[in-house]
């Protein structure tokens, strides 16, 4: 049994004294010993899937006082796109994301911000796109043009049925736990941007933000409007 299934039946069951991993998103019972053996097992090798042992040749595309940000691409030493992969493993557990396949792995970047201490601690799947559907606002929502339309479930926000050119699709962006809201996702993005597509700046209205999360959906709102 996986701990996302572990999650899922402890979320159902709305347990007494449900307690939620901040660090590894687990949802456990601290009151049984069972449950807490199994949420160190995971917890534990959790970190260890965000262990960076850095190689020789990284390619660090920016430094900051916190940490810096390496870019690996497909065409990089095996070991490091293993590294990549394995990561992008780890977060799409934790995005919920099942064996969802890149597009196209040749035009993936991935990008992995390492903390000073050697942990990876964000991470962002960016692709070559050509298009994008732009996705509505809540207020536009609101003023659909259909209000009979069915409420629709959380995860899918109402998007234009018009495609608009797009150069790069952001397909994963995610923050480990207890750094999220120091910038960490922002500081990637305007990464991406600067090193996405040689010589060019790109502007927001040229990345796409794809099947965004809640969490996704509201930091690229904030996001794209400063
Ligand atoms: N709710 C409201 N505002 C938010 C949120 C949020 N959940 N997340 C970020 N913001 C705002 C911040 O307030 C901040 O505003 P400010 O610059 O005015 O202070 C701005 O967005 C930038 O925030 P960062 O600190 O750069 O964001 P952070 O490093 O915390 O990472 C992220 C945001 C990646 C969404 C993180 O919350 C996360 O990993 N969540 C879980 C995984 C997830 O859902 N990822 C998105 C998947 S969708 C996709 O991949 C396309
Ligand atoms: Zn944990």
């Amino acid at each position: 049994r996986s701990s996302r299934d572990q999650m899922i039946i402890d979320a159902g069951q709305k347990h007494f004294g449900a307690v939620l991993c901040k660090s590894c998103g687990m949802i456990y019972t601290a009151a049984s010993p069972e449950d807490e053996a199994q949420h160190i097992q995971h917890h534990e090798r959790f970190l260890e899937g965000l262990r960076y042992v850095g190689w020789k040749k990284e390619r660090v595309v920016a430094e900051f006082w916190d940490g810096k940000i390496v870019l690996i691409l497909p065409d990089d030493p095996k070991y490091a796109v293993k590294k990549a992969e394995d990561v992008r493993e780890i977060v799409d557990n934790e995005l919920g994301f099942k064996q969802v396949s890149l597009s196209c792995p040749a035009k993936t970047k991935m990008y992995l911000f390492v903390s000073n201490e050697k942990m990876i601690v964000g991470c962002l799947v960016a692709e070559s796109i050509k298009q994008a559907f732009r996705v509505l606002s809540e207020a536009g929502a609101a003023a659909s043009p259909d209000p009979q339309a069915p409420q629709q479930p959380q995860r899918a926000w109402r998007c234009s049925s018009r495609a608009e050119p797009a150069l790069c699709g952001v397909s994963r962006i995610w923050v480990f736990g207890p750094r999220r809201g120091k910038g960490i996702a922002r500081r990637m993005v305007d990464v991406v941007r600067n090193t996405f597509m040689y010589g060019c700046y790109l502007s927001t209205e040229e990345i796409a933000f794809s099947d965004p999360t809640p969490d996704g959906k509201l930091f690229a709102t904030k996001y794209c409007q400063t």
